[in-house]
């Protein structure tokens, strides 16, 4: 059974196989990614009465803008029928929508209304929904670096005093909490430039199951996974018990 007092903090999901969902019945790729935005709206909905605190949703990444244009577009277009269409749902439930990867790379279309909830939803403070947008892992400490780089140029930062604490303060994940719990459907089990610096301490949960099926059960089953697991952070299994 699931322990609600004790809850992943931060889940992030690679939410993987709606080709493969799609093929499987004779269907166009597109397909199987529409059935898998059903299951992003069912997954938010069972974090949120949870009591999850943030969960961070890989939606598109850096790489995926190299994907056959016509999908490329059918992607964008869902991510823009997702924003219209959650708009209510996400203010009901006093979710906090915000973004990571190069937003400016989206079309306007999609960052227009994708904006403006943000800017509404921004004093939510039930759950934050992060969607990882043309998001990379490499790409995003590759920034943060550039921009301490630029204050040690600029005088305000001495290159030794760079640090885990203030390097993680330039990466656009500093808002959220510490991440717990990453899922990868669809049965492969690799990172894909993820949350490459903010999974050091993570737990990870492969399922086979692809994304499109992804259920409040299948969270649910993840979840109690995750509780099972003993965190060691680098100590012994005697440190954590005494600490606990
Ligand atoms: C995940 O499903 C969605 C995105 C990457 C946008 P895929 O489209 O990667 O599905 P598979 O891996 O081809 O089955
Ligand atoms: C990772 O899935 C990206 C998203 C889920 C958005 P991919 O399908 O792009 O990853 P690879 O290509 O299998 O590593
Ligand atoms: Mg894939």
């Amino acid at each position: 059974m699931l322990n609600v007092h004790s809850l992943p903090r931060h889940i992030a999901i690679i939410m993987d196989g709606n080709g493969r969902w799609a093929k499987r019945r004779g269907l166009p790729r597109i397909e199987g990614h529409r059935k898998g935005a059903d299951a992003v709206r069912e997954v938010v909905r069972a974090s949120r009465e949870l009591g999850v605190r943030a969960l961070t949703l890989y939606a598109f990444s850096a790489q995926n803008w190299d994907r056959p244009m016509e999908e490329v577009r059918a992607l964008m277009e869902l991510l823009r029928d997702y924003v219209v269409e959650e708009r209510t749902e996400i203010m009901d439930n006093e979710i906090r929508l915000v973004t990571i990867g190069d937003r400016s790379r989206l079309p306007e279309f999609v960052r227009q209304p994708l904006e403006v909830l943000i800017a509404d939803s921004a004093e939510n403070e039930k759950m934050t929904l992060c969607l990882a947008l043309s998001y990379g892992g490499r790409e995003s400490i590759v920034a943060a670096a550039r921009r301490l780089a630029e204050a040690v140029v600029a005088g305000d930062l001495h290159p030794s005093d760079i640090d885990v604490g203030n390097f993680a303060q330039e990466l656009s994940t500093k808002v959220l909490p510490e991440l717990d719990l990453v899922i990868r459907t669809s049965g492969e089990q690799r990172i894909s430039n993820f949350l490459l610096w903010e999974a050091a301490y993570a737990e990870f949960y492969f399922t086979d199951t692809l994304w499109p099926d992804f259920s409040r059960a299948s969270l649910y089953q993840a979840i109690e996974t995750f509780q099972g697991r003993e965190r060691r952070f680098g100590l012994t299994s005697e440190q954590v018990r005494i600490r606990r």
